[in-house]
C-alpha cells in the first residue's frame, strides 16, 4: 500500500517536472496587451511561454522595459515604440518583433536590422477595410454627413431647403492619391465607379496597377494644384513627416477636400487647422492625427469642416482577427526556425 502511494507521488512529481521542462523550453513571448483577438492569443499560448501586459490599454513604457528582458519574441501594436532602449533591455534572445499593423514607423528598423531581428507586420489583410473607411470618411466629409446629423439634434432642420447642407460630389472630379500603395490603389478602384474623371497619383515608379483606373502619375505639386480630393495613404518616414504643411495647403484648390488615413505626423496639424479656418481648403477628413487620442480641447474638434475619426481604418472584426493571426504566425515561424514561412516579413 505504502509502495503504491510512493509510486503515485513519484508519477505526479515526474509530470510536474515534465511540465516545468516543457515550459522552460518554450520560447518566451511578450504580448503588449491582453485584448488582441483570441485567435492570436491562443496560437501563442499553445506554443510559447506568454508574458502579457494585463490591462486593455497601451503598455506603459516602464512596464514594457521591465517585462521585455529575456523574451524571444514581441507581439506589439502601433502604440508601442520599439527602439534601441527596448532592444537592449530585451537582450540577446530576442529574435522577432511582430507588429499587428501595416505601419512600422513605431519600430526602429535600423536597430532591428543591426541586431538581425526579424520584423513581421500585417499588409494586405487590411487593405480592403482601410480603403472602405477612406471612402466612408471621404463621403462623410464631402457630403457633410456628420454636420448634417448634428444639425438634426440641434433642431436646425426646419424643412427641406434648396441650398442647405450642400456638399461636393465626386462625379467629374479629379482625385489625387498621395502614395499609391496597396491601399491607395484599392481606394482608386472603389472611387472610379462614382464617375470620377481623373485619378492622379504620386509614386516613385509608374504603377502597373494604375492602368485599372487610368491613373496618371504626376509630381506632388501638380496633384495638389489639380485635385478636388487629396487623399493621403503614404507611409510615415523622415521624408514624409509634415509633408502637408502651410505651403502644401496653399497649393491646393480652395474647394479641395483633404483626407488623411496614414499617420497624423505626415501633416503639420497647426497649418491644417489654419487652412481649414481661413478657407485655404474647404474641408478635411482625418482618421489619424497628432497626438492620438486628440485632446478634447483641440481646435480640430471645433471645426465644422473637419471630420475626425479615432484611427479605425482597419477596424473590422474579421480584419483585426486576421491581423492578430498573422502577427502570431510571424512570431511562431521565426521561433520555430522557419522564418522563410513568416506570412508577412518586412525586408530590412
Ligand atoms: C494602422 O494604422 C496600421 O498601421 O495598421
Amino acid at each position: 500500500m505504502k509502495q503504491t502511494k510512493k509510486k503515485r507521488i513519484k508519477k505526479v512529481d515526474q509530470r510536474f517536472y515534465t511540465t516545468l521542462t516543457k515550459m522552460a523550453n518554450k520560447p518566451k513571448v511578450l504580448i503588449t496587451r491582453p485584448d488582441i483577438p483570441a485567435v492570436g492569443l491562443n496560437l501563442l499560448n499553445a506554443r510559447c511561454d506568454v508574458v502579457l501586459w494585463e490591462k486593455p490599454s497601451p503598455i506603459p513604457r516602464s512596464e514594457l522595459l521591465s517585462r521585455v528582458p529575456g523574451v524571444s519574441g514581441i507581439f506589439c501594436t502601433l502604440t508601442d515604440k520599439i527602439d534601441e532602449e527596448i532592444l537592449i533591455a530585451a537582450g540577446k534572445d530576442l529574435k522577432v518583433v511582430a507588429t499587428m499593423s501595416v505601419g512600422t514607423d513605431h519600430l526602429d528598423l535600423k536597430a532591428l536590422k543591426n541586431r538581425n531581428i526579424k520584423v513581421g507586420y500585417t499588409p494586405n489583410v487590411l487593405t480592403n477595410a482601410t480603403a472602405e473607411l477612406i471612402v466612408g470618411i471621404l463621403l462623410a466629409t464631402s457630403r457633410r454627413l456628420l454636420e448634417a446629423n448634428r444639425a438634426i439634434y440641434r433642431n436646425e432642420w426646419k424643412a427641406w431647403a434648396p441650398t442647405w447642407m450642400c456638399g461636393t460630389g465626386l462625379s467629374k472630379s479629379t482625385v489625387g492619391i498621395v502614395g499609391l500603395g496597396r491601399i491607395g490603389c484599392k481606394v482608386a478602384e472603389c472611387l472610379k465607379p462614382f464617375d470620377v474623371s481623373r485619378i492622379l497619383y504620386t509614386s516613385r515608379t509608374v504603377k502597373q496597377e494604375a492602368s485599372k483606373f487610368n491613373g496618371e502619375k504626376v509630381e506632388l505639386d501638380k496633384l495638389l494644384e489639380e485635385s478636388d480630393f487629396v487623399i493621403v495613404t503614404i507611409a510615415l518616414t523622415p521624408d514624409t513627416r509634415e509633408l502637408f504643411n502651410a505651403q502644401a495647403f496653399e497649393k491646393m484648390k480652395r474647394s479641395a477636400i483633404f483626407i488623411n488615413a496614414s499617420r497624423g505626423e505626415v501633416v503639420d496639424q497647426q497649418s491644417l487647422i489654419g487652412a481649414l479656418k481661413n478657407g485655404t481648403i474647404k474641408a478635411a477628413g482625418l482618421d489619424v492625427m497628432t497626438p492620438e487620442p486628440i485632446p478634447l480641447d483641440s481646435e480640430l474638434l471645433k471645426l465644422e469642416n473637419c471630420v475626425v475619426l479615432p484611427h479605425i481604418g482597419s477596424a473590422t472584426i474579421e480584419t483585426r482577427e486576421e491581423m492578430a493571426r498573422i502577427t502570431a504566425e510571424n512570431i511562431l515561424a521565426v521561433l520555430e526556425g522557419a522564418s522563410e514561412k513568416m506570412p508577412a516579413s518586412l525586408n530590412l
